[in-house]
């Protein structure tokens, strides 16, 4: 880099950590810390207690977002994924992914409600009424954009009255042990190998490379994604983790069963082999 560039790339740097400086209090505002307790893409955990600290001492809104695996920590041996969440200013888990709820039905809780009254209240003259007026409701569309909202926490009630605690326990447990059932059957097949450690009742694995030949696995693996997906028996996704392309498999319908687990690796290992023997 020639030197006049370099000091215009420092001066840059300068004015921005100044401009950082000067403003933080202000950018502070706009910036949230977003945790995970369960990733979208390998149902990954964040360290909450850690990053709740950061967000504390620089005064950062924290959330925790918990979409799928919120449902597990129901469970007491799976709560202690949610350590740190006492630090949390908000915290979401989706009742409709793992939680046998209909579409669509997400839990929000916020620690400080006033600052989504402060940003989204709203009060014309006609909405005005006597129970809010004396508090003695909590006006819901003070908390969002639009004024109106479907009962969905109704699906929810039903569910809880439905199974109880026990029932959902038992459910999300069952599933975990059924992904894990998947995971030893990948892992004694040397073909495969389990790429990241399973938490939840998400398995990501893959077929493995041909010696030397790590960028091939990528099309091996989309390969096999297609050709089990298009046999219409199961329907396994996918993702890219440090550019590797990684296979998916969720379990989470309520009526899967050991039998759809075995015979789903039989038509993944089927598949497989079939691939293979064309390499
Ligand atoms: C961790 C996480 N957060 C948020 C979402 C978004 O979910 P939805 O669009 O159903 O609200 C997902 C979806 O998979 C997720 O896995």
């Amino acid at each position: 880099m020639p030197p006049s560039e370099f000091f215009s790339h420092l001066f840059c740097l300068l004015l921005t950590c100044n401009f950082l400086a000067v403003h933080s209090k202000m950018l502070k505002q706009f910036f949230a810390i977003h945790a995970q307790i369960g990733t979208t893409s390998s149902t990954a955990v964040d360290p909450l207690l850690e990053l709740g600290k950061i967000a504390k001492s620089n005064s950062i809104w924290f959330h925790v977002d918990a979409a799928y695996a919120g449902s597990a920590c129901i469970c007491p041996e799976y709560r202690g994924y949610m350590n740190g969440v006492e630090e949390a200013d908000s915290f979401n888990m989706n009742a409709h992914k793992w939680f046998l709820t209909n579409f669509d039905c997400s839990a929000l809780w916020v620690k400080d409600r006033s600052a989504l009254i402060q940003s989204l209240s709203t009060n014309p003259e006609y909405l005005k009424n006597k129970a809010s007026q004396e508090n003695l409701v909590v006006d819901y569309k003070d908390w969002q954009v639009p004024l109106g909202r479907r009962f969905r926490s109704l699906k929810l009630w039903m569910v809880l009255r439905l199974y109880g605690l026990e029932k959902l326990q038992a459910y999300i447990r069952n599933h975990i042990e059924l992904a894990k059932l998947f995971e030893e059957l990948v892992a004694q097949d040397k073909r495969f190998e389990i790429v990241t450690p399973r938490k939840f009742s998400l398995v990501c694995f893959r077929l493995r490379p041909p010696p030397s030949n790590e960028d091939y696995a990528n099309k091996l693996n989309h390969d096999l994604l297609d050709s089990v997906n298009s046999t219409g028996k199961l329907f396994i996704s996918h993702t890219l983790l440090s550019d590797r392309y990684i296979l998916r498999f969720a379990v989470g319908a309520p009526l899967t069963e050991e039998r759809h687990i075995v015979g789903a690796w039989k038509v993944l290992q089927d598949e497989a082999a079939t691939l293979l023997s064309k390499c």
